[in-house]
């Protein structure tokens, strides 16, 4: 699996011509060039302890929800992306209450001190303050092999410390989570349902649509959209007699529930709603019972996804070699954009798109299910990755640190159906920067090979990395807390 190690590779690229334009391609490649001095850390050192220190701790270890600035954490996130980019990203978002606050040379020096501080050699010359300048420096994690000549950037990038990230073996990342699967307290009377859909709001309230205790809401009295506080107590339920087949759930920037419905029959079905937190319907996409393929009309919609500026996607087809197969795109007033995908397992095309999510940089991944990859795309199509290191996706989410969050429901050895050998079902955990995966939580269904489905179907998590798994075999959405 190196084509994760050649695109970031190829983007790195990219980074050098831009550097080139700015006559500086006879600069430093990588962090190893020395690129910092020691007294613009000193200095970076300095304005860390003003500014950062009392989040990120003394030793950059972070605290709480602040992410460690040092050690193998920070630097399997960031390997193989850019200094300017690292700069972009603390200039634009931190201190976290004032970002931009400080002036650039501040940024930069304290940038000067978390190369030193993760072990990176001074050198004459003191870091760039404009990120434009530092595109073509990469974070190398590792030292590059001195020895090895490198053909092209996308060959310097490939070295054998970034194989190991894509090429591990599968399903042999460590599990340190600790599962919970009785945290929602519902109704009396009420069980969960099966479900594949579930997220957290601003308030860190949970949403769950389950499909009416049963896996299909037709003909239910039920409401199968549930909100939960933090603590999972049950707060509201709404939405009975309006879904059929509760699939994909996004919530917005303006906590509103978007939901799909993946069935049709005659008068209802195949649309996607936006919901407000009341459980009012603001709008609705699709035509109740039409399933075709359309600007306006889905056949199965699996997963819908809004931007923070409205943009609309939506993950459209369900149903093994039959089309469509495709992402829709919808400006922020509904109004049909585009559409790309198509039915197969070329690059670019697809096998029941079963969800969406989308990275810090906007790239949109698409859990390509029936193909066992993640595609992913820039907002018009375009094909800029292919990922398998994550198993056969069933549900995706990515979280504001780029935290990448993926179930695999259907992995199985036997030829048909979710044929992925080597792959077992569960819960794999990395980064969306990078492709690494950290964690794995297996599934507990102990003979996957018989059920089409096991495990969870729909993932989120809070902004405290507490991961939430919708499960339509088990009937159940459990919580995972790292031990
Ligand atoms: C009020 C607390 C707070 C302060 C002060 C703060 N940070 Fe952060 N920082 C966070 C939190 C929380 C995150 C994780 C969430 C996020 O990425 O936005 C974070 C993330 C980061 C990241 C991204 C790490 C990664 O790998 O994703 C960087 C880099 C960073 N901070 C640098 C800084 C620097 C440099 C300063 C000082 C100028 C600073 N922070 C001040 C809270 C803080």
């Amino acid at each position: 699996m190196r084509r994760a190690g050649l695109i970031i590779g190829l983007a790195a690229g990219a980074g050098l011509l831009l550097a080139g334009q700015l006559r500086a391609q006879d600069g430093p490649k990588s962090v190893w060039d020395g690129v910092y001095t020691d007294a613009q850390a000193e200095r970076g050192k300095a304005a860390y302890t003003q500014s950062c220190v009392f989040c990120h701790g003394p030793d950059l270890a972070g605290t709480g929800e602040a992410k460690p600035l040092a050690g193998p954490e920070f630097l399997s996130s960031w390997n193989g992306l850019s200094v300017g980019e690292l700069l972009d990203r603390t200039r634009t978002t931190m201190p976290q209450e004032h970002p931009g606050s400080l002036e650039r040379s501040a940024y930069a020096d304290i940038l000067a001190y978390l190369l030193k501080f993760n072990g990176y050699p001074a050198g004459p010359t003191e870091l760039a303050q404009r990120s434009e300048f530092l595109t073509g420096v990469r974070i190398d994690a590792f030292k590059p092999d001195a020895l090895k000549p490198a053909a092209s950037a996308a060959d310097a990038f490939a070295t054998d410390a970034f194989a190991t990230v894509a090429d591990a073996a599968p399903n042999s990342q460590p599990n340190p989570y600790a599962s919970d699967t009785g945290f929602f307290k519902l109704p009396p009377g009420r069980t969960m349902g099966s479900s594949s859909a579930v997220g957290v709001d601003s308030r860190g309230h949970i949403w769950v649509a389950d499909r009416c205790g049963a896996n299909n809401c037709a003909g239910s009295p039920l409401d199968p959209v549930m909100e939960f506080d933090g603590k999972g107590n049950f707060i509201k339920a709404f939405g009975a007699g309006m879904l059929l087949f509760p699939h994909g759930l996004f919530i917005d920037a303006h906590d509103h529930i978007w939901l799909t419905d993946g069935h049709s029959q005659a008068g209802k079905g195949a649309q996607v709603f936006e919901f407000d937190a009341s459980g009012k319907v603001l709008r609705t996409l699709g035509k109740a019972g039409v399933s075709a393929e359309g600007p306006d009309t889905f056949a199965e919609p699996n997963a819908v996804l809004v931007t923070q500026g409205g943009t609309i996607f939506v993950a459209d087809g369900h149903t093994p070699g039959r089309s469509p197969q495709r992402i829709v795109k919808f400006d922020a007033s509904g109004k049909f954009l585009k559409q790309w995908g198509g039915l197969g397992a070329s690059p670019g095309q697809l096998e029941m798109p079963h969800t969406l999510a989308m990275d810090s940089r906007g790239r949109l991944f698409v859990g390509d299910r029936g193909n066992n990859r993640i595609q992913i795309y820039d907002q018009d199509g375009k094909l800029l990755d292919s990922w398998r290191q994550f198993g056969r996706p069933s549900g995706i989410f990515i979280d504001k640190a780029d935290v990448l969050y993926v179930g695999d429901s259907e992995s199985r050895a036997p030829v048909g159906y979710g044929h992925n050998p080597g792959w077992t079902r569960g819960l794999r955990i990395g980064s969306a920067r990078t492709g690494q995966v950290t964690a794995f939580i297996p599934d507990t269904e102990p003979n996957p090979d018989k059920q089409s489905t096991s495990g969870a179907e729909g993932i989120t998590a809070d902004r405290h990395g507490v991961v939430y798994g919708a499960q339509v075999l088990q009937k159940a959405v459990v919580r995972y807390v790292r031990k």
